[in-house]
Order: C-alpha cells, then structure tokens, then sequence
C-alpha cells in the first residue's frame, strides 16, 4: 500500500508517531519524521531508518520547512501523517474554564491548526496529481474527539475539532482522489500517558502505539476514515448520537464518579 512512497510524519520522535513511521518502512515507504524535540528526533530517526527533521508544527513557516525537506529527501509527499499532538488539564480551579489561554492556544495550534497548515502546502499539489491516490492525509484526533474526556476541555474541544476537521477535508476532497483518515485511540502507552495506571484487560484497555499502526494500515485497505483501535469508542460513540441527552448525563454521573488524580499526567510534551 506504501510500498516506494513518500511519507511524512510529525510528532514522531516516540510513541504513536514512531509506531507509524516503523509500520511505513517495514512496508517498503521511505519516511521522514519531525519533532519540535530535535535530539530525540535525530536518535529514532538513526534507530528505524528515516530521515530527520526538527519541526515545530504550531509554525506555519516550520511546517512549510518540513513538508518541502520530506519532499526533497524521498520525493512528493504521498501519505501525510498530522500526528502531533499535546493535552493539558483543566487546572487551576478544575472548573470548564479552568484551563489558561496558553494551554487552549498551543493546543489550538498544535492539535488542530498544525493539519491546516499542512493541507495549505500540499491539497494543491495533489489535487494536480492524477493517480488513483492522490494523497492520503492521516489526523490523529482521538477518543475525546467523538466524546468529552473528563478533566481536560481543551484537549476535548480541539480534538473534536480535528475530528471535523478531518471529516470536512475527506468531503472536499473525494472527487480529487485523496484519501483521509481519521485516528480515534482511547488509551495508548506512550509519553502522553505515563503516570496512569495501565488498564490490561477489556475493551478499554491501554494498547500498544503499534496496535494503532495497525489499525491505520487495516482501514487504508479498508478505506475507512474513522480508525478505531478501541472498537467500543464506536459503540460509546452511537449511543452519544441516539440520545445526547443520556449522553450528558451518563458523562455527568462519570465524572462524579472518576478518580482525577490520574488528570494531570496528561501533560504538555
Ligand atoms: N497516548 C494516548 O493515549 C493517545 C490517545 C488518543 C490520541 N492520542 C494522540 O496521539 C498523538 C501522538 O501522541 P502520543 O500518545 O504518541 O504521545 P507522545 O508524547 O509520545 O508524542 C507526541 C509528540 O508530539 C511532539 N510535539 C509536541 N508539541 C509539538 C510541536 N509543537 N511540534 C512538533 N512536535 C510536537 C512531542 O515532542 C512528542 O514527540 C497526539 O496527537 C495525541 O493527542 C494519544
């Protein structure tokens, strides 16, 4: 499927976004990965066999740099994977407004205007192209983009806004050949998740960043563009359209339920 393609990942240094790029050059892609932590970035780089590049994706100009560097180490973008991503909680005051304006901008920047910025250099060049895929752009949103994660309202709102995102570039864009999709994970071990006690068993378990991979490279033979590691996210997410109202309250009765303590180590990374 990737096989001789050009592919491009941000946030990649570790976790979901190294998963990715290791899945891409074991199927024969040749990858290049960002990350705004550059000695990071080098070292995985070196370790899976990608090319490097320090990227702050909350810069549009950074972005640019990085999309036109990918293009000219392993030629047009193909597969463009929009994986950067930071959460922060609630705190101080752990009401809904309770987050500081610097966390909601950079999670503004980063979790959602990073993808515009990416599809500003590179919609028009595929829409050029005639191929039976143009492109193939890839957001990570996540669970709390289809459904409120309790103790952070910026990291819910803006994935939820990825999620549109996402969904809206997949409708303008159909005709023109290009495939999206859009990652919906629960809990993944990574970075974003130390701290938390690891859930093992059931359908919300914590999986692994390869188990995402997988999952992505299953719905891009499948051409599904919401990707769900965590199938009951699906099943959460029906039941939340049948009925919002139950939807909220079930959510309310949740949160008074919850034990916020693992909160805060949903951190900025
Ligand atoms: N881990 C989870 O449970 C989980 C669940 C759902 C969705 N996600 C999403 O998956 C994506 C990857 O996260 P992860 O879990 O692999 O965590 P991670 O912390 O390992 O990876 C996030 C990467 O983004 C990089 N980054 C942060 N700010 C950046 C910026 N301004 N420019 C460039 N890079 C930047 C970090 O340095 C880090 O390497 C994120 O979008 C996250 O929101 C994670």
């Amino acid at each position: 499927m990737v096989s001789g393609q050009s592919v491009a990942i941000t946030g990649a240094a570790g976790g979901i976004g190294r998963a990715i790029a290791e899945k891409c050059i074991a199927e024969g892609a040749k990858v290049a990965i960002s990350d705004i932590n550059a000695d990071l970035v080098h070292a995985t780089a070196k370790e899976i066999g990608a090319t490097a590049f320090v990227c702050d994706v909350s810069d549009e100009a950074s972005m640019k740099a990085f999309i036109e560097g990918a293009e000219a180490a392993n030629g047009p973008i193909d597969m463009f994977v929009s994986n950067a991503g930071v959460g922060f909680p609630d705190e101080p005051g752990g009401h809904a407004a309770g987050g500081s304006n610097k966390s909601w901008e950079l999670s503004w920047q980063i979790n959602v205007m990073a993808s515009i910025y990416a599809g500003r250099s590179l919609i028009p060049n595929w829409i050029e192209r005639d191929l039976d895929v143009s492109g193939r752009f890839v957001i990570i949103a996540s669970a709390a983009g289809l459904l409120a994660q309790i103790g952070t309202a910026s990291y819910t709102a803006t994935k939820h806004a990825a999620l549109a995102y996402a969904e809206y570039m997949a409708i303008m864009h159909k005709d023109d050949g290009i495939k999206v999709h859009c990652i919906c994970p629960q809990y993944v071990q990574t970075n974003m998740t130390k701290g938390m006690t690891v859930v093992t068993e059931g359908p919300d378990k914590h999986i692994l960043p390869s188990d995402v991979a997988d999952t992505l490279f299953d719905c891009m033979a499948n051409d599904t563009f919401l990707v769900l590691p965590h199938p009951v996210i699906g099943e959460y997410f029906q039941a939340k359209a049948a009925n919002h109202d139950r939807y909220i309250s079930g959510m309310a009765r949740r949160k008074a339920a919850i034990d916020t303590a693992h909160i805060p180590s949903m951190k900025e990374t």
